[in-house]
This record gives C-alpha cells, sequence and structure tokens, in this order.
C-alpha cells in the first residue's frame, strides 16, 4: 500500500519542553531553521503557556522572531487560554503561515495536573480561543492527550477517549492528534483507542502522537497505518523524554519514523539526509 503521510515535526516544542537543560534562543532557531529547509510541511516550534508551567518555551516570542520562514512550512504553536492567544497574536509574523494547537487530555488527572482544571473546564476555555482563530482565519489542530494511559488513573477507556475527541470537535471542526503522552499504549490498545475514536472522527482527520517511552512508538504507528492515519508527530532526534532520566527516550524520533515510512512505500516529501542533521544537532541539545 503506498500513499502520502503528513509528518508534523514537533521537537523544538514538545521535545525541547522536556529537555532539563536551558536551550538558548539561538541554538532553537538554528534548529527550527535546518528542519525548515527539509521539506516538512509543519514544525510547532514552541507554546504560549505559563513560563511557570513550562519554562523551556518562555522564550517562543523571540524564536518565532528571529525564525528564517520558508515558503509551504507551516509553524504552528500551543495556546492553553485567551491569554496565549493574545501572546500568539502579537508575536504573529505575517510573512510566515503560522497555526494555532491547542490541547486538552481524555483523563482527569492529567487535565488538573497539565491545565490545572477538569477536562469540561479545558474545552470550555478553549472555546473563545478557537472562535478568535476563526475570526483571525487562524487554523487550529487539536490535541487529545492520555488517549491510553494516564500517570496518574491509569488505563483510559477508548470510549472516554472518543467522548473527549467529539468534545474537542464540538468547538470547531478541527484535525486532532492523538498522544500517548507516556509512550505505554502497545499496538492492540491503540488500535481498540483508534476504533473507538474513528466512530466520531474519519482517519483522514487524525493524527498519532507517539511518545517512545517504552520503545512501542513505531508499533503503534503500525498499527495507525494498518487502520487508516496518514499523519503522525514526531520529534527529531527523539528529542524529549523525561528531565529526571537523562536520555530516557523522548517522542518518536523523525528519522525512525521516516525510514519506517520508506520500508512501507509511502512517501513524505522529506529529506531523509537534511533530517539526520537536525537530528545530529537535536542530540547535541539532550
Ligand atoms: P493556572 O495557574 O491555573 O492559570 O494555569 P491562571 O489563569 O490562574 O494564571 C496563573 C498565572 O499564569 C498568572 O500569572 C497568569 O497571568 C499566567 P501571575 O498572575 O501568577 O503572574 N498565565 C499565563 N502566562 C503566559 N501565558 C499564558 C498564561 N496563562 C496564564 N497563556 C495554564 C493554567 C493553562 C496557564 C497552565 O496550566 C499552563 O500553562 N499549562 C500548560 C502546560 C503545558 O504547556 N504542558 C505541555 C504541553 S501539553 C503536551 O505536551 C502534550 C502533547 O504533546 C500531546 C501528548 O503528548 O499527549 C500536546
Ligand atoms: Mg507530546
Amino acid at each position: 500500500m503506498t500513499g502520502f503521510v503528513r509528518i508534523h515535526e514537533v521537537g523544538p516544542r514538545d521535545g525541547l519542553q522536556n529537555e532539563p537543560g536551558a536551550i538558548s534562543v539561538t541554538r532553537k532557531v538554528a534548529l527550527i531553521d535546518l528542519l525548515s529547509r527539509s521539506g516538512l510541511s509543519d514544525i510547532e516550534v514552541g507554546s504560549f503557556v505559563s513560563p511557570k508551567w513550562v519554562p523551556q518555551m518562555a522564550d517562543t516570542d523571540q524564536v518565532l522572531a528571529r525564525l528564517t520562514p520558508v515558503a509551504g512550512v507551516r509553524y504552528a504553536v500551543l495556546v492553553p487560554n485567551l491569554r496565549g492567544w493574545e501572546g500568539f497574536l502579537q508575536a504573529r509574523r505575517q510573512d510566515m503561515m503560522m497555526d494555532i494547537a491547542i490541547f486538552i487530555a481524555a483523563s482527569e488527572g492529567f487535565s488538573q495536573n497539565n491545565l490545572n482544571c477538569s477536562i469540561a473546564e479545558s474545552v470550555a476555555r478553549l472555546r473563545p480561543v478557537v472562535a478568535a482563530a476563526q475570526e483571525a482565519g487562524v487554523a487550529v489542530r487539536g490535541y487529545v492527550s492520555c488517549v491510553t494511559d494516564c500517570p496518574f488513573d491509569g488505563l483510559i477507556p477508548p470510549g472516554q477517549v472518543a467522548d473527549t475527541v467529539a468534545s474537542l470537535r464540538d468547538l470547531a471542526p478541527m484535525p486532532v492528534s492523538l498522544g500517548d503522552t507516556i509512550g505505554k499504549g502497545t499496538p492492540e490498545r491503540v488500535g481498540a483507542m483508534l476504533e473507538a475514536v474513528m466512530g466520531v472522527v474519519p482517519a483522514s482527520e487524525l493524527a498519532g502522537h507517539f511518545h517512545d517511552t517504552a520503545g512501542q512508538a513505531l508499533a503503534n504507528i503500525d498499527v495507525s497505518l494498518d487502520l487508516g492515519l496518514r499523519a503522525f508527530d514526531s520529534a527529531v532526534g527523539g528529542l524529549g523524554g523525561c528531565p529526571y532520566a537523562p536520555g530516557a527516550p523522548g517522542n518518536v524520533a523523525t528519522e525512525a519514523v521516516l525510514d519506517l515510512l520508506e520500508r512501507r512505500g509511502y512517501q513524505t516529501g522529506v529529506d531523509h539526509e537534511v533530517i539526520a542533521q537536525a537530528a545530529q544537532v537535536a542530540k547535541g541539545m539532550r
């Protein structure tokens, strides 16, 4: 089976937010600019979240100001609330294609720990953000975390994930990325979760976002491909991981995903050699 698979590079955001050391704006910009020249269509470059919660992303406005945009690349930032939307508006550049990503969780425990509110409150908080983005013509992507396992609540039933995805999509039609946040999902449980979610959203509007903590990410991408998903998030060099376990795997590595997709006969439009160079740069940040 062949076809096109879209890679969302999340290393500069999801990867670097989890790296323990401070990375300078200059080094972040160098990594993103290199990634921009790889043929990737989507790069997540930062977050307008509270700097008290995620200090590593506090310089996102400076990163945006110094990027060299490449035509055809969409640059995305995470926005958790209206305050974040205002931060985005102030930093937004007219010479770049820019999207926002909003995020909720399928588990109450993770929602409280990541957003300091319930799932229902997080969706309500995002309603005005989505309305403002629609008004401004900014594309919105949604994330749902803990789609198989939660570090606080344990196993998450597939029906609960489908309900959460539906509540996000009640705000507006948007593509949704399904996050195995702690990398505990197995192909069997990822498959069951996808079957449930595909009852409310077509596979063409879903992405898989697998952390590789237990070395299952590629197997989970395999099963997702079998079920029809054609978009995946990954981080160059496998950036990310646990701040308290140096060297622990982070997001699935972009270069490993490219290899898997090539083996299975899919096209991505991404240059493996440029990604290999970027992976070296990223590994120097770990
Ligand atoms: P809160 O403390 O409940 O919010 O946090 P608050 O409204 O009470 O505000 C507290 C303080 O933060 C105030 O400042 C606000 O002004 C400030 P103070 O008066 O104390 O000086 N504040 C902000 N500052 C900058 N930007 C903002 C902002 N909002 C409030 N946007 C909040 C609620 C949502 C802000 C907080 O919980 C937060 O920032 N959470 C974000 C956590 C985060 O970024 N997590 C990582 C991304 S999600 C992820 O990685 C998962 C994903 O990869 C998928 C997967 O793997 O599953 C996407
Ligand atoms: Mg993540």
